[in-house]
């Protein structure tokens, strides 16, 4: 596939709503070398601050002024040492540490993550998304290019290990990309668009036929299959920012005006007015991981527990001050709301399921129990027997007159690790996934969507796509690079021996087979029809589960605990409105966990 080419400067084009200050800058064409970068000042009518001059690896920069960030505090931990020394365990008799020795895969892994690096400019900016140069007669479509969020398990994979150049320059260069303006036909989307993958390439110097230099070429889907926009690439920018401030402590990083006006615009995007009833996020389909039609168009779950977790880092990074004072409060009211309606209407389990089960239907009143006008009939087959008695998930999508009940494995996990479900939710899953194991881990972990949509219903639903057939690829394949994401939650929740028989049923496997990009069948028993080999994010992946296990109290640069304001916010709002059915009383049983 060929990559976007046209980028022209996007002066023009500054739509921001009145909670984001006014944008005061915008940058020169093609991103090229660091020292040809020009900031340009907008037209006179908006006073231009002072900003830093772009420098993706901090030399010269203009000190930041000082500002006081939310909540963010740097962890406490000993230095983290370099490649590729290991000491976490001690001797206990002698008391000095004792080497862990790495398994094969893990070492084989470490050297393909390293050979996946991408250079700009001399200086690593990420990792390809696939380095299978044999596959499908040498077609790569766009699998050398650095996704976004294919990096976040190489980024943590590097900051586990006390690498933080790469992530640093990732994060500063797509921060660049987001700026430009991008067009598909004659429409450009929003401002705080990040790109789903960027490339390296060679371009020849303005007037001089001969000379070549590099430039980064973004895709905000533009060319991707589908022309999908990618809205989790800002949401994952986002979490891995605040990983990268948490694990660093370089919060001179986080307070740059550009880095917060980054964050801003994203969220700006995302917090703006629309029709919507709801709090979560409404998305075409195909705008996350699952980048090709799968019927998760709407509210999808995978996004909404994004959202939620980047709202919570945002609210954590952002700089408090006059400017920001309106973006902070909205940020703190969509959290509550956000969560309530998640615990509330995404949940199921056995008892949840009756109750729907006996739904009546047609209610009109703000009282209503069946809000959504959900028909019973809708309650799938499969679903009758395979709800455990102990444990429930979240559904995959909640629209008027729908609910999605397949289960999603991303949007499961990530609800856990940001604290989007209640404490007991959050076991509940995990039991679930304990007690499906055959079907959701298998013989790889893990599955990304359960079950497969099959005959009409993958006609339909996926528009007789041949790449997502039944239990292949997005429909119901298993990607073993959720294994990161499951032991960030099994983590969490205290459940190590949960990620750790997951890894090895990996483990050996992914080594065999060359660490395919997803797995086929019900149980995930072939290497997937289309599947590239040696795909990055499945090496980072295992490679980041190993690490967080072996440390695992750096995990806490991802997750999240209950934050109580954020229900007391939701309870104070709701009973003010008088809806007597979203109580406090309501609220606070959703911290206790009685709505589990
Ligand atoms: C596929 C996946 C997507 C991933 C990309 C690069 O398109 O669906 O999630 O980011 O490949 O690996």
């Amino acid at each position: 596939m060929a990559i976007a080419s046209t980028i022209r400067p996007c002066c023009s084009h500054l739509h921001l709503s009145q909670i984001i200050p006014k944008y005061p800058y915008h940058f020169s064409k093609s991103q090229k070398c660091p020292h040809r970068y020009e900031v340009v000042a907008q037209a006179a009518s908006t006073a231009p601050a002072p900003h830093p001059t772009f420098d993706p690896v901090g030399a010269g920069s203009a000190t930041p002024p000082h500002i006081l960030l939310h909540g963010l505090k740097p962890l406490v931990f000993t230095p983290l040492l370099p490649f590729p020394e290991k000491t976490r365990n001690v001797d206990p008799v002698r008391h000095v540490p004792i080497p862990r020795t790495e398994s094969v895969a893990e070492r084989e892994a470490w050297k393909l993550l390293k050979q996946s690096v991408v250079n700009y400019c001399g200086k690593p900016v990420g990792t390809v998304a696939a380095a299978d140069a044999g596959a499908f007669k040498g077609e790569l479509l766009n699998y050398d290019q650095v996704f976004i969020r294919d990096f976040v398990p190489s980024a943590l994979a590097f900051l586990l290990k006390g690498e933080t150049e790469i992530v640093r320059n990732f994060l500063l260069h797509t921060l660049q990309l987001q700026s430009w303006e991008k067009t598909v036909d004659c429409y450009s989307p929003g401002q705080g668009l990040m790109p789903a993958s960027f490339k390296v390439r060679a371009a020849p110097i303005d007037g001089n036929a001969d000379a070549e230099e590099e430039v980064l070429d973004p895709d905000f889907g533009e060319s991707a299959i589908g022309r999908v926009a990618p809205v989790d690439s800002g949401l994952w920018w986002i979490i891995l920012l605040r990983a990268y401030g948490k694990i660093t402590g370089d919060f001179s990083l986080l307070e740059r005006v550009d880095v917060q006006t980054g964050i801003k615009l994203i969220l700006n995007l995302c917090l703006s007015d629309g029709f919507d009833m709801f709090p979560t996020l409404l998305v075409t389909d195909g705008s996350c991981m699952i980048d090709r039609r799968m019927g998760i168009h709407g509210h999808p779950l995978e996004i909404q527990s994004l959202f939620y977790s980047a709202l919570r880092c945002a609210k954590e990074m952002l700089t408090f001050n006059e400017g920001s004072a309106n973006l902070i409060r909205a940020i703190k009211n969509r959290l509550s709301a956000l969560s309530f309606h998640v615990r509330e209407y995404y949940w199921v389990d056995l008892k949840k399921l009756n109750e729907i089960y006996r739904y009546k239907t047609e209610e009109y009143s703000q009282n209503a129990t069946n809000k959504f006008n959900i028909y019973p009939e809708q309650i799938p087959a499969w679903l009758v027997d395979w709800i455990p008695d102990r444990g429930g998930y979240l559904i995959g999508n909640v629209q008027p007159a729908h609910m999605d009940f397949r289960f999603f494995s991303l949007g499961n996990l990530w609800a856990i690790v940001s604290s989007l479900t209640t404490p007991k939710q959050a076991e509940g899953i995990l039991s679930l996934i304990e007690e499906k194991w055959d079907d959701l881990i298998g013989t790889m972990p893990l599955k990304i969507s359960y079950p497969a949509l099959e005959s009409d219903e993958w006609r339909i639903i996926t528009g007789s796509d041949p790449k997502n057939t039944p239990w292949s690829y997005h429909n119901g394949g298993s990607w073993p690079t959720l294994l990161w994401q499951f032991t960030l939650a099994c983590i969490k929740m205290g459940r190590p021996d949960l990620a750790k028989r997951a890894i090895s049923t990996a483990e050996k496997r992914l080594l065999d087979d060359n660490w395919p990009e997803y797995y086929d069948t019900p149980t995930g028993r072939f290497v997937g029809k289309q599947s590239r080999l040696y795909q990055t994010w499945t090496v980072a992946g295992f490679l980041t589960s190993k690490l967080l296990l072996e440390k695992p109290e750096l995990a806490s640069i991802l997750t999240f605990e209950e934050d109580l304001e954020l229900l007391e916010g939701c309870a104070c709002r709701l009973s003010r409105n008088g809806r007597t059915r979203c109580s406090r009383q309501a609220a606070r049983s959703q911290l206790l966990g009685n709505c589990a």
